[in-house]
């Protein structure tokens, strides 16, 4: 596909007007003069259209334009404005994390084969554990996005796991920052491999979807650097995204993208960034305090944010200089895109060969939780199997809002497990099928823009004949019970028949395990699921759980991949299932308190004030659990193999902390299978001034495939950041004096080998801005 670009057209114009024009337009040219020079040649109008958006416009929705000429690409979230004069094109964005999300795809589009790959979801690819393999995605992905000739892509997100209720936990990775700014840094360095940007978002603390564009998040300043920014810091600086999106909310009582102190003064002050910022769709208020703060790109852009930065350079509001430093920022990024290269994209995408990739994504970062009597993997080749639940046959492949992904399929476990050779209780299959297909008949799709913030329920469980549960235990060898959830943005999920199971689902579990227990088979249960559910009420039912979380478009073949032995599971949780929803630290803070009677109208609607307050402070998941000693139903860190492990010989460089400490470990598959087993790194520090988490992660390694027998041995550096935490009196991270434990786990309550050294002299290991600091004190927990 060739295209003609603005740098060509004019160069061609000015050719046929003589040398001397020729020569000064050379000078002005996108990609080949200086970013500095073009600026200084703008007027305040260009400049203007270089930091705010080309505006919105999708199937149903048209929200004014700052330019007329036709999108690149129509059915993607947003593009930049082009400037022929400097040559400079516009840009397209695509969402979102998962998998490349066009608002629709035509028929043509469908014909030309345009679809995008859907990879597991965030959460389950933190569960791999294994950076490495997030990367291959990352590649994949990153490939993808190439031949389709998009410029950037708007993921990966990573914010915090702060309660299991939060809609667009799917998207996100874990509720620790190591492992969520792990994952993502690997991920981002995959994708910008092939010459495209990541957009990593939502910064900061958009840890909920109730009241996302209205909620003033309360947070300390320790618990912003240690868990909320954290993440987004270790991902910066390991992986320099093309891209930041701030989030809709607000923090200690502004907004983030009109926060200076989060986007200029954290941002790039204390942590060196160098790409640009953009906000979330519509988000902010006050178009000339976006641009004040250095949220360089305001997406997707409307005339009235066009207007208001020009007012406000115009009365002096705004200092010219300060929109130069935004209109570089974005600038400087643009002209490595794929499109002000001119590149000639293919429009073809290696999708075989991807959904090969995502599968063995998928399959590698599911999480054993439950194996009772060895009761996987299946050990009866060509096993008779009934499937009961919904979900069996309609896969949920990922979550909902830009999240979602148009692929151009979807494996449900009763196909994948027919194509591993087992046989299926068709009758079952069928009623299952006709229960779903009555649904849909009667609940037809709403708009696109509906849809999009608040899809279509699933059908209720089929009510399954518990009198024919005894017949069905007769003719198969195993049951396989299956749940599923789903959620997106826009949306928080709810306590009652969300987090918990419905009483469809229980009275289904109940019949099922009784009839097929009285006969002596096996009940497994799959969780596809997007966010954490409660697990006490059925899994004494059961004999093995797998939690798949959404595993992407190849989510049925991955589940098989597991369940028949094919794949050895290694995946661990990266967020901890609590026994009850009430023993989660944030429950009684979430999702916070609604000023209704100072709601306003906004875009898609009612706009309520609200605000939560972050009392749990640090002490976010495993953090809490561990150090107030409530025992969860599954522990961060947690997860089963097929084999067994042991862990020795667990060795520290130094006694003593000498500005870096090395710890290696051997790890031996002592089972009778091959398999891969993931080392967690906790540190107790000492407590002097500060209040400290009993332990937390600080680092993490997954062993290759361990033949029966063999070993390998790991090594973690710890560097005095590890050991430090942020003291806010100071605004720097210090590292006491004392004795730091070094315990080596299988999850965050499973450790196996334990270790000391000491820090002689405590230390300032990193002074940093004071910045973001709450208006009001907050009553923060305390472990003393
Ligand atoms: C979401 C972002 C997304 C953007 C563009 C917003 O509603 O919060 O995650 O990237 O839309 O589609």
């Amino acid at each position: 596909m060739k295209k003609l670009f603005f740098a060509q057209i004019v160069v061609v114009t000015t050719l046929v007007a003589g040398q001397s024009a020729f020569a000064q337009e050379k000078e002005l040219q996108f990609g080949k003069d200086p970013i500095k020079e073009i600026v200084k040649k703008m007027s305040l109008d260009d400049k203007v259209r270089v930091v705010v958006g080309k505006g919105f416009s999708m199937p149903g929705m048209t929200l004014g334009s700052n330019d007329k000429t036709p999108d690149k690409m129509p059915t993607i979230s947003g593009h930049t404005i082009p400037n022929p004069k400097f040559g400079i094109p516009s840009i397209g964005m695509a969402d979102g994390p998962s998998g490349i999300h066009r608002f629709v795809m035509t028929k043509k589009d469908s014909a030309d084969n345009l679809f995008s790959t859907a990879w597991p979801v965030g959460t389950l690819l933190a569960s791999s554990w294994d950076t490495a393999l997030v990367r291959k995605v990352g590649i994949a992905f990153g490939s993808e996005i190439k031949s389709y000739g998009l410029d950037f892509i708007l993921g990966p997100g990573v914010n915090i796991h702060r309660n299991p209720l939060g809609g667009r936990n799917f998207e996100y990775y874990s509720e620790d920052p190591l492992v969520s700014g792990s994952m993502a840094s690997a991920i981002i360095n995959g994708i910008q491999s092939q010459g495209v940007g990541a957009t990593i978002k939502h910064f900061a603390a958009n840890n909920q979807e109730t009241d996302r564009a209205s909620v003033n998040e309360i947070i300390s300043e320790r618990a912003l650097r240690e868990i909320y920014l954290r993440n987004f810091e270790i991902a910066i600086k390991r992986s320099q995204p093309w891209a930041v999106m701030s989030s809709y909310n607000l923090v200690n009582g502004t907004y983030t993208s009109e926060s200076r102190d989060l986007l200029t003064t954290v941002l790039r002050e204390d942590w060196g960034y160098k790409g640009l910022v953009m906000s979330d769709w519509f988000g902010g208020k006050d178009a000339a305090a976006q641009v004040y703060a250095g949220n360089n790109l305001m997406m997707p852009g409307n005339p009235t944010q066009v207007k208001a930065i020009t007012e406000a350079v115009k009365s002096g509001k705004l200092s010219e200089a300060e929109l130069d430093k935004n209109v570089e920022a974005v600038l400087n990024v643009l002209v490595h895109t794929l499109t002000a290269k001119n590149y000639d994209y293919p429009n073809k995408a290696d999708l075989k060969g991807d959904a090969q990739i995502s599968r063995e994504a998928a399959a590698e970062s599911m999480i054993l939780l439950k194996n009772g009597e060895n009761a996987l993997p299946i050990k009866k080749s060509g096993a008779t199997i009934a499937l009961f639940g919904n979900h069996g046959y309609d896969l949920i492949a990922g979550g909902t809002g830009s999240g979602d992904v148009n692929k151009p399929y979807v494996v449900s476990l009763n196909e994948g497990l027919t194509n591993a050779g087992y046989k299926l209780d068709d009758a079952l299959a069928q009623n299952y099928k006709a229960h779903l297909a009555d649904y849909a008949a009667k609940h037809p799709k709403k708009s696109l823009m509906q849809e999009l913030m608040n899809p279509t329920p699933f059908a209720p469980e089929y009510k399954f004949d518990a009198a024919s549960a005894g017949q069905k235990a007769d003719a198969s060898d195993i049951a396989i019970i299956y749940i599923g959830r789903n959620a997106g943005e826009g949306n928080d999920r709810k306590v009652a028949d969300d987090y918990e199971l419905t009483s469809l689902e229980k009275d289904m579990i109940t019949s099922v395990s009784d009839a097929f227990h009285a006969k002596h088979k096996p009940v497994i249960a799959v969780l596809n699921i997007g966010g954490v559910i409660d697990v006490t009420s059925f899994r004494d039912k059961v004999d093995a759980i797998l939690l798949a979380w959404q595993p992407g478009q190849e989510g049925g073949n991955a589940i098989a991949d597991v369940l028949s032995g094919k794949v050895n599971p290694s995946g661990k949780l990266a967020t901890t299932f609590p026994e009850s929803y009430n023993d989660v630290p944030s429950a009684k803070n979430f999702p916070g308190k609604e000023f209704p009677e100072k709601a306003t109208q906004g875009m898609m609607g009612k706009v309520i004030p609200a605000e939560v307050v972050y009392q749990e402070g640090v002490y976010v998941g495993y953090r809490y659990f561990n150090t107030f000693k409530v025992k969860p139903a599954y522990a961060f860190g947690y997860g089963l193999s097929y084999t067994k492990f042991s862990f020795s010989n667990l060795t520290l460089s130094n006694a003593a902390f000498n500005g870096k400490i090395t710890a290696t470990v051997t790890v031996t598959n002592t089972g009778s299978v091959a398999g891969k087993e993931v080392a967690e790194l906790y540190l107790s520090a000492p407590h002097k001034s500060m209040d400290k988490p009993s332990e937390e992660l600080k680092g993490f390694a997954k062993t290759k495939e361990l033949k029966p027998g063999e070993s390998q041995t790991l090594s973690f550096t710890l560097d005095s950041k590890s050991l430090a935490s942020f003291d806010t009196a100071q605004s720097a991270w210090v590292a006491d004096a004392g004795e730091y434990k070094v315990k080596i786990g299988a999850s965050s309550e499973d450790i196996k080998l334990e270790k000391s050294f000491n820090l002689t002299k405590s230390i300032t290991v990193e002074k940093v801005h004071k910045a973001l600091a709450p208006q009001v004190s907050i009553d923060e927990l305390k472990a003393k």
